[in-house]
């Protein structure tokens, strides 16, 4: 059998370079590779910890997610692509670990203290939305509860299925570290129930903002991202105006040349070639034509996924049809799992 690799991806809005380099290009890359039981999946319940103004733009986000897997290249005959709300053993399971994890390791999560830091901010300043019914109270008290147990439920879509190896950013491996110690604390009370996840990193694990390279590219700051759907007159536009340093020279060093190596590392990815051997063929070049080759790079290595995530957009009924397959496969497997935990627990 071959050893199962797992990931998912919330619908959460436009899909950037990031989220591509980071992420989805390398679950094509280990579907096609043929050596894994590759798992895909929406995580349309963790996506809930940011309510959406209404059901119709979360029903978008999903269908539009789901469009972006396959205009990639993941492929329903090679993986099994399943949506997460369509599987109900991860919210139970998400229960039962619930009660083995300890507060204090949720509230130490990067994530959950960043992401709770800009809702608060958002509650303060009373936006617009769901979230208006929500009196705004000081400080954590009114996060919502969601962002703090999102690592439960991550590594209940994680341990259901005995997956070896999980492909995800850099921003992730904090959590796969709380699945591993989870599954380890279960199986050390209940006996040996799950696999300990290892992460799988691309060389470009944390992909930088074009307009702060001192941060990563992310969507809660668009104008530092390119997004998968861009135009290509958007895309050399970003490229452009990428903030760089005031040197001269194309060199990868990215603690003192962050933005220039940023883009030294786009181009490597899509290239193929190390970003030291990019800097010896720029050696000479100027920043304005360098950013001009990047541009073109990207464009032409994103033309693909264009061109299919329109014909997607244009056949929904293909797009629905890939992931009900893979919900089956999905709840098939995680149902035996779920009985397995339930056993172990005292429930069955
Ligand atoms: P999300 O949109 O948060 O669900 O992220 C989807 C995937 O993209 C996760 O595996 C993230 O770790 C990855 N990712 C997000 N931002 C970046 C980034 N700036 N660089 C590399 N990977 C990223
Ligand atoms: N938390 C991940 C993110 O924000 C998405 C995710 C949910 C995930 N469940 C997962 C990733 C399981 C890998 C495995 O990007």
């Amino acid at each position: 059998m071959k050893p199962t690799t797992i990931s998912g991806v919330q619908p959460s809005g436009r899909l950037h370079l990031g989220n591509y380099l980071g992420a989805l290009k390398n679950f094509v890359e280990l579907q096609n590779a043929g050596e894994y039981n590759p798992f895909f999946f929406i995580a349309d319940l963790h996506s809930l910890t940011e309510f959406p103004k209404t059901a119709d733009e979360k029903q978008k986000q999903i269908f539009d997610l789901a469009a972006d897997f396959l205009a990639a290249g993941l492929d329903p005959k090679q993986s099994t692509l399943f949506i997460q709300s369509a599987v109900p053993a991860h919210a139970e399971t998400y229960w039962i670990l619930g009660s083995l994890t300890p507060l204090g390791e949720l509230g130490r999560m990067t994530q959950f203290k960043d992401k709770g830091k800009i809702e608060t901010q958002k509650k303060e300043k009373k936006e617009d939305g769901f979230i208006k019914a929500v009196e705004a109270r000081e400080g954590r008290e009114s996060v919502n509860a969601g962002l703090l147990t999102y690592p439960i439920l991550m590594a209940s879509d994680i341990l259901l299925y005995d997956a070896e190896t999980v492909p995800v950013g850099e921003d992730q491996l904090q959590h796969l570290e709380f699945t591993r110690t989870l599954a380890r604390k279960f199986n050390n009370t209940f006996g040996k129930t799950f696999v300990e996840p290892k992460p799988i990193l691309t060389s470009t694990p944390r992909l930088m903002s074009l307009d702060d390279p001192t941060k990563k590219m992310s969507k809660s700051s668009p104008s530092g991202c390119v997004f998968l759907d861009d135009t290509p007159e958007t895309i050399t536009e970003k490229i452009k105006r990428a903030v760089t340093d005031s040197g001269k020279t194309i060199e990868y060093d990215p603690l003192n040349r962050p933005g220039i190596s940023n883009l030294l590392l786009i181009l490597s990815a899509f290239s193929g070639m190390s970003p030291k051997k990019l800097e010896k063929d720029f050696s000479g070049t100027g920043y304005g034509e360098f950013k001009t080759m990047v541009a073109e790079k990207i464009i032409a290595s994103l033309e693909p996924f264009r061109k299919k995530k329109l014909f997607f957009k244009r056949n929904p009924s293909l797009v629905k049809k890939a992931f009900e397959k893979g919900n089956k496969t999905a709840e098939k497997q995680s149902g035996k799992k779920l009985m397995e935990i339930k056993k172990k627990v005292g429930l069955l």
